[in-house]
């Protein structure tokens, strides 16, 4: 019975001992959120241990035949006071340590876990439940042509330039870019292949005897120095162009599409062209700063434009920019012989291809009834050449080279 006491009193002796080392190694590696002094708290329960049950071990293994003491007893008895002493030490030094595990540290630690764990669940059943839907076909959208006339100067690489990296920002949009120009230029051409717009590069140049009017009149809208309007061959190209092109496709005609004519220098917003993306047969919206007005508009009553606020010759039939409407395709393929009549007096361009096509109770207004501009006929300010000039009258002149 008193042997039975002593082992016993050994092996919890033993146990005490140990337990501090295996719940510090379980802690450090395995539990979570502990606090940091969990090294310190162990050791001063350790060195409690040590001094009671150091003792306890002392007077049992004396006598007791139990293996580990009996090692212990086969040398001397100080032996086991070492053994104590450097597992006190230990625990000791372990004390002085910090524990590494960042993730004990602070409970906002904690919080971040549990919130990381909650992620990964929700992940996983978003996860589930996109792999078993059924992937939902979108209705192609519409194509949008965009037809720019353009023409050689010193701020024509920086127009192109501008509006190439707005049509990026457009699906579905299909550039077609005419050159007034004899023949497609390298700066042109270099352009449009690096702009990563999917397009099509013609060029037709204005007739001699319509372009430039010396000191010619003064039209109402646009240049003093030009008498008839600009950019009508180019468009024409590209109407010829497009309905050529649609008709080499099969169910060419039926393919849905939207034609807008975009000059080079006006200001396009992106909205602009989720606008017109919708057109049935001829949509129209407001265009910002021209006509020498703020903004020129189609007006809108219970849904269906009635008259048009601008400030020269409302009677035109469609007194309305070229920015300012948008056509189907099926209606430009429909009426192959539309086009836009060169000869037509200033301001009645737009009205010269519309008035075949359209009457103003089928317009489509956009743009919240036509109550926001979205596109704006910016123009661009010739750039002053004078010291370029005095230079080059010296030979220092800029570099021909350095492309503009
Ligand atoms: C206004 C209208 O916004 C134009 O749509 C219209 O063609 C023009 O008037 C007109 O009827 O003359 P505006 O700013 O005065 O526009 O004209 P520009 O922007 O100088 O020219 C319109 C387009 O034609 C531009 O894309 C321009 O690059 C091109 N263009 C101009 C040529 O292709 N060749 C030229 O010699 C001049
Ligand atoms: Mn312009």
């Amino acid at each position: 019975m008193v042997k039975a006491v002593k082992y016993t009193c050994a092996f919890v002796g033993i146990l005490f001992k140990i337990f501090p080392y295996s719940l510090a190694l379980t802690s450090k590696y395995s539990y979570r959120g502990q606090p940091q002094n969990t090294w310190k708290e162990l050791a001063l329960l350790h060195d409690l241990q040590h001094i009671s049950l150091l003792l306890l071990e002392l007077h049992v293994f004396g006598r007791c035949h139990f293996p580990i003491f009996l090692i212990l007893k086969l040398g001397k008895s100080s032996l086991a006071f070492v053994l104590s002493t450097v597992l006190s030490v230990t625990s000791q030094t372990f004390a002085g340590q910090r524990c590494d595990c960042s993730e004990h540290d602070m409970p906002k630690d904690r919080t971040i876990s549990r919130l990381r764990g909650e992620l990964h669940r929700f992940q996983e059943q978003i996860r589930k439940s996109e792999a078993t839907k059924q992937p939902q076909k979108q209705p192609a959208k519409p194509t949008i042509f965009v037809i720019t006339p353009t023409y050689a100067r010193l701020v024509q690489k920086a127009e192109l330039t501008r509006l190439s990296q707005t049509f990026l920002h457009v699906p579905q949009l299909h550039w077609i870019v005419v050159e007034d120009s004899p023949h497609k230029t390298p700066l042109v051409t270099d352009l449009m292949v690096k702009s990563g717009l999917t397009y099509t590069h013609l060029h037709m140049p204005t007739a001699k005897d319509r372009k430039l009017l010396e000191n010619g009149n003064s039209p109402p809208q646009g240049d003093p120095s030009w008498l008839k309007p600009r950019g009508v061959e180019q468009r024409n190209e590209g109407l010829r162009w497009l309905r050529e092109d649609r008709r080499a496709h099969p169910g060419g005609d039926n393919q849905q599409g939207v034609v807008y004519f975009a000059d080079d220098d006006n200001t396009y917003s992106l909205q602009i062209f989720d606008e017109m993306r919708s057109t049935q047969r001829v949509s129209v919206w407001p265009v910002g700063l021209v006509g020498g007005m703020k903004y020129e508009r189609p007006v809108v009553e219970g849904g269906k434009v009635v008259r048009f606020h601008t400030g020269w010759r409302p009677s035109r039939p469609f007194p309305m920019d070229m920015a300012g409407f948008a056509l189907s395709l099926k209606l430009v393929l429909a009426n192959p012989e539309a086009c836009f009549d060169g000869d037509a007096p200033m301001g009645f361009l737009e009205s010269s291809f519309l008035q075949g096509l359209v009457t103003m109770d089928e317009l489509e207004p956009k743009a919240d009834n036509c109550s926001k501009v979205l596109v704006w006929h910016t123009r661009t300010e010739k750039p002053k050449m004078k010291r370029e000039e005095a230079l080059q009258a010296q030979g220092l002149g800029s570099d021909h080279g350095v492309e503009v």
